[in-house]
């Protein structure tokens, strides 16, 4: 198949629904991987416009609303500007931010769901539905809780239950009561419209089968909903809160259309188009969206979280099949999920890190820095604040900042603040020269292919380069014995610093650009919004020289300050500290990990469980996970390494009877030789505590 040429990019992120404030998890789900990419490929001068908003519509801002005993507009009105505001702090670069309750969204969703009626592309169902005779409405969704017919969990809710995960309907679960009033629901006839998504199925199958370099995450999880058959899914509902079902495709079906709207996963991507073309109104071009939706030179990619999956590779896919003369995503490189020091994130036990708090207390590129070196690519990731202080001290200031003040330090002291010659270069200022060719199109790989830790990494390594060049060449030392070398290191590494300047700005956008004032560097290219200025220096001139000798320098400064301790501290407390120890009860807690296959007495006994006394624990050398663990079994000493860290500190487990599973077969993990497991609690939070036993080293566990 010929390879697809694109001309313009169009990203969106997913729409955060506007009934909370932003937590580190959205960012390094969806939105900081959106904006290193937008910004790279801003700098090769791509044709590229990036769109999010908020989504205002749905279930879980009525929700919010009927808690707060406020309106779902006061919501939305509340959570919307403190959102946006968080995002731009942040350095998001969206082109358009909008909002799922503009009118322009209401006409383009109805729209939408016009012409595929018109196509008889749905189907019309009349079903009995449980209804709240107390409040006087349908109860949809989170509406009802009941008990789950699959796994007995009292507190399941109508479209899922959140112990087993299982996917529900309402009329499935046992003893339905309403989550408004509590009263018993009834049942009552209603009319819904669906998209059979079944007979989309063999399109979507087709055409996801263009794409065998999506993500293996993404491709897993569709392959598996494919399998199981994609089903008829309701799109309307009966709550007084969306985007309206339109009246004259209620009344040609003879519908009462009272109350009925449109379901938020329905209406909440076509925000995405809403959003291109309230931007393009304001460009004053109102017909510009269509470049970017309706001609098959647009690249579309959807950044998303895993949660999100289904909505973007399958349902918005047929949506836009059925309209006809869309462009389909051509990737939609959704992450994982990431945990907070080592647990589940979790906005109801306040386990989170909220971006508004995080921005009072530190500038934003530390955050974008860590996140984007941790970020959940292909399987769930961890955000500790102890990590967070390494990132920053270790790496920006020690790596990126130490580079750029010894080299600006030296111009300035010993060549007037201006960039000096390079004459007659040695093998090794050559060298470096070279290197720094290779590194624009190697970390623009990366970031084309959704690479994004890997992309940062090759960034900084840039800089390692230059601190190892800078120490082999020795300029305090040349200074004195021979000029023209320390001259020549100077030079080269000032040219190092201008394309740090340039390659550094998708990931640290603000400090990039106090690097660019200190070298004077101007006429790059904006990795902002706007129109590409053609002349300007763009992605791949950063591997070139481009500061002239005799350039003056801007003034120095520092580019990162270090982080102390307390301060890191500080924060840890702040988390543990506004974080209840269990869930308030209105709030459904994690799910209960499903119960695994029954086994036979015979098989669970050839395990040979014991108890064992810790008499030493400590950390594994650049091991972020495992401890070392010396366990007194009575009859012998055992090495164990224990997966650990991140929870207990060597001293929680020191003299602690522990029970080991004695009888499993050696591991070497970091080059140690584990003869043994610690058999550990692990809560529905991932927290873990060591199963202890009072009962003599050596004693049988059965
Ligand atoms: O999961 C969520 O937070 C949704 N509000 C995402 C919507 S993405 C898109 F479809 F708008
Ligand atoms: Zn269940």
């Amino acid at each position: 198949m010929p390879e697809k040429t694109f001309t313009r990019t169009l990203v969106t992120a997913a729409l955060p629904y506007a009934n909370g404030p932003i937590h580190i998890g959205h960012l390094a789900g969806a939105y900081l991987p959106a904006d290193l990419y937008c910004r790279y490929r801003r700098l090769t001068g791509d044709d590229l416009v990036f769109v999010c908003g908020s989504d205002e519509m749905g279930v879980a801002i009525l929700m919010r609303a009927l808690a707060e005993g406020t309106t779902p507009r006061a919501i939305v009105d509340r959570y919307h500007p403190m959102i946006e505001a968080s995002f731009r702090a942040f350095g998001m670069s969206f082109d358009y931010y909008g909002r799922t309750t503009s009118p322009t969204h209401a006409e383009t969703s109805q729209d939408f769901f016009r012409r595929l009626a018109e196509q008889d592309l749905f189907k019309l169902k009349t079903e009995e539905q449980l209804f709240d005779p107390e409040a006087g409405i349908f109860l949809a969704d989170r509406f009802v809780r009941g008990t789950c017919p699959v796994c007995g969990y009292e507190e399941a809710y109508g479209d899922q239950c959140e112990r087993c995960g299982s996917s529900l309907s309402p009329t499935e679960l046992i003893n339905p009561r309403s989550a408004l009033t509590q009263a018993t629901p009834v049942l009552r006839e209603t009319t819904h419209w669906y998209l059979p998504l079944g007979d989309f199925q063999p399109r979507l199958e087709a055409w996801i089968g263009t794409h065998p370099e999506w993500k293996p995450n993404v491709l897993g999880q569709i392959k598996s909903w494919l399998n199981d058959g994609l089903k008829d899914r309701a799109i309307t509902r009966d709550v007084p809160w969306g985007v309206p079902v339109p009246e004259d495709v209620a009344e040609a079906r003879g519908v009462d259309v009272q109350g009925k709207v449109i379901y938020v996963w329905f209406d909440a991507p076509i925000g995405y188009i809403s959003a291109t073309k309230e931007w393009a109104a304001r460009q004053g071009d109102p017909e510009r969206w269509k470049r970017y939706w309706r001609d098959e030179q647009t690249r579309l990619i959807h950044f998303i979280g895993k949660d999100n999956i289904v909505f973007h590779c399958l349902m918005f896919p047929a949506m836009l099949m059925g309209y006809g003369g869309f462009v389909l995503p051509e990737n939609v490189p959704a992450n994982e999920f990431l945990n907070i020091e080592g647990q589940k994130l979790s906005t109801s036990r306040n386990w989170a890190v909220w971006l508004h708090e995080y921005l009072e207390d530190f500038p934003p590129d530390l955050l974008r820095y860590a996140l984007a070196t941790t970020l959940p690519e292909t399987k769930d990731a961890d955000f500790s604040w102890k990590d967070f202080q390494t990132r920053v001290n270790s790496e920006l200031a020690d790596i990126l900042g130490n580079f750029v003040n010894r080299t600006m330090t030296f111009a300035h002291r010993f060549f007037d603040g201006k960039v000096p010659a390079l004459t007659e270069p040695s093998e090794a200022d050559r060298e470096v020269l070279a290197q720094l060719a290779g590194f624009p199109e190697r970390i623009g790989a990366s970031y084309d292919q959704f690479r994004f830790r890997e992309a940062v990494f090759e960034t900084m390594n840039l800089a390692r380069l230059g601190n190892k060049y800078f120490n082999d060449t020795e300029p305090w030392h040349t200074r004195k014995t021979n000029p023209q070398a320390c001259a020549n290191t100077i030079h080269v590494c000032l040219q190092l610093c201008a394309a740090l300047g340039i390659l550094m700005e998708p990931v640290v956008p603000f400090a990039a650009g106090r690097l660019r004032a200190m070298l004077n560097l101007t006429g790059v290219r904006s990795s902002l919004p706007g129109e590409a200025e053609a002349h300007a220096l763009g992605w791949a001139d950063a591997g070139r020289p481009l500061l002239e000798v005799g350039h003056a320098l801007g003034e120095a400064e520092i580019l990162f300050s270090k982080i102390d301790d307390d301060v890191i501290e500080a924060q840890i407390a702040r988390l543990r500290g506004s974080a209840p120890t269990s869930a308030p009860e209105d709030e459904p807690a994690a799910p209960y990990e499903p119960l695994r296959d029954t086994i036979t007495f015979e098989e669970f006994a050839r395990l040979d469980l014991r108890v064992g006394r810790v008499t030493a624990a400590e950390p594994v050398p650049k091991s972020k996970k495992l401890l070392r663990l010396e366990v007194d079994l009575g009859f012998e000493q055992r090495q164990v390494l224990a997966g650990v860290a991140q929870h207990l500190t060597p001293d929680e487990l020191l003299g602690k009877q522990v029970v080991i599973v004695a009888n499993l077969a050696p591991r070497t993990m970091m080059g140690l030789e584990s003869q043994g497991m610690l058999l550990m609690a692990e809560d529905r939070d991932g927290r873990l505590a060591p199963l202890t036993a009072d009962a003599e080293p050596g004693a049988v566990v059965r």
